[in-house]
């Protein structure tokens, strides 16, 4: 990739992503580019952190506190993800780095594989594709591979956000009766906390102008989903699929665990494609074991990648993806972009256009630098 020689910018990319995306940045900016799908270990991270302006990362990059104070140039991280629990906000803040993320443009992709999994679990479509793979498919037989219905059947959403809502669409078109919770706030939904305002989706004209060209002109695919909104409680109790589309927060940090487990129908069918943290796993595999809930449609795990002797990974009814929510060419490709108008944003002097951290004051690299020489010196 040809590199600027008018500027004094470095941005460290952690993975290599849309190569579109990359060339525009490396018009502004030299870019330093981690060539590699496997993540830059720790203390390399550290290493480019400390010579560069803003980083891309991913969600499986961590930022915490030390991370951000060892990178005296910073001013901008920019995540290519909608969350942002890898990093520590108000130590950026503190240090006058911005946090972009890209919100809106995975939405309706992360909801087509929230419904891929939910339809997988009912239907035993991977148990299934097992069974013949092993070739014990002998013949028809009218008890083999027997499932939940979807159609018909109540979907509960928690997280009404834009993917939240985006489920609740696809939802639609099988007659499901749609039920949805708001996201908890601080106090956790034990606390009987909930958002008033949860998540608020993207305006009609923004989730299109999110969604991209491919979906323009196509309105009714994003229109606003029939849904009534319940108590927690409520939304436990009735649903026979339950989708998470919370992000992680203290507040939702194990949001479903032992308690919410109990509360659920017998047979009902959990789906997370948030993150994993949102479940307390340990009791999601009693719940599953005991037969309580019906199975699991999952996309995260507490932690990632999940352990090959993970419990988890011994139950049939248990369907498991790698964390590719936002997974399609299209939309990387838009995730991509967004990342870099981010970057691009805060080099011009401006918040990211998606930011996480709005309460930032935005300093420029060299002062943030010298600033940060000064008080090594004292
Ligand atoms: C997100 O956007 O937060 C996903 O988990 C990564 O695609």
């Amino acid at each position: 990739m040809p590199q600027p020689t008018h500027t004094h910018r470095r941005v460290f990319v952690t993975r290599p992503v849309a190569d579109a995306a990359l060339r525009r940045l490396a018009e502004t900016a030299r870019v330093d580019l981690w060539d590699d799908d496997a993540p830059p270990p720790h203390d390399e991270l550290v290493l480019h952190l400390r010579e560069c302006d803003a980083v891309l990362s991913m969600v499986s990059d961590r930022f915490d506190a030390s991370t951000i104070a060892a990178a005296p140039r910073l001013v901008v991280i920019s995540n290519l993800a909608v969350g942002v629990d890898n990093i520590d906000l108000d130590a950026a803040r503190g240090a006058g780095v911005a946090v972009g993320h890209t919100p809106g443009v995975l939405s309706e992709t992360t909801a087509d594989l929230a419904f891929a999994l939910l339809l997988a679990a009912a239907r035993r479509v991977a148990e299934s594709d097992r069974f013949v793979r092993a070739g014990r498919w002998r013949m028809w037989t009218p008890r083999l591979m027997l499932g939940h219905d979807v159609w018909g059947a109540t979907l509960g959403v928690i997280g009404w956000g834009a993917i939240g809502q985006a489920v609740g669409r696809r939802a639609a078109g099988f007659g499901m009766r749609v039920l949805y919770a708001a996201r908890p706030e601080a106090g956790g939904a034990g606390s009987g906390g909930f958002a008033a305002e949860a998540n608020p989706p993207l305006p009609a004209q923004a989730r299109r102008r999110a969604a991209g060209p491919a979906l323009t002109g196509v309105p009714d695919a994003l229109g606003a989903p029939r849904a009534e909104r319940v108590e927690f409680a409520r939304l436990l109790a009735e649903s026979d699929f339950i989708s998470l589309n919370v992000p992680l927060t203290p507040a939702t940090r194990h949001l479903i665990g032992v308690r919410e487990f109990a509360a659920m129908k017998r047979g009902a069918i959990l789906v997370n494609t948030a993150r994993g943290a949102v479940v307390d796993q340990a009791a999601l595999v009693e719940s599953l074991r005991a037969g309580h809930l019906g199975g699991a449609g999952l996309d995260v795990a507490e932690t990632e990648p999940i352990a090959m002797d993970d419990p988890l990974l011994k139950l049939p009814n248990v369907v498991i993806t790698p964390h590719i929510g936002s997974a399609s060419h299209a939309t990387r490709n838009r995730m991509a972009e967004l990342a870099v108008d981010n970057i691009l944003d805060v080099f011009a002097g401006r918040l990211p256009r998606h930011c996480a951290n709005p309460a930032v004051k935005l300093r420029d690299a060299r002062s943030k630098a010298r600033a940060a020489r000064k008080a090594r010196r004292k």
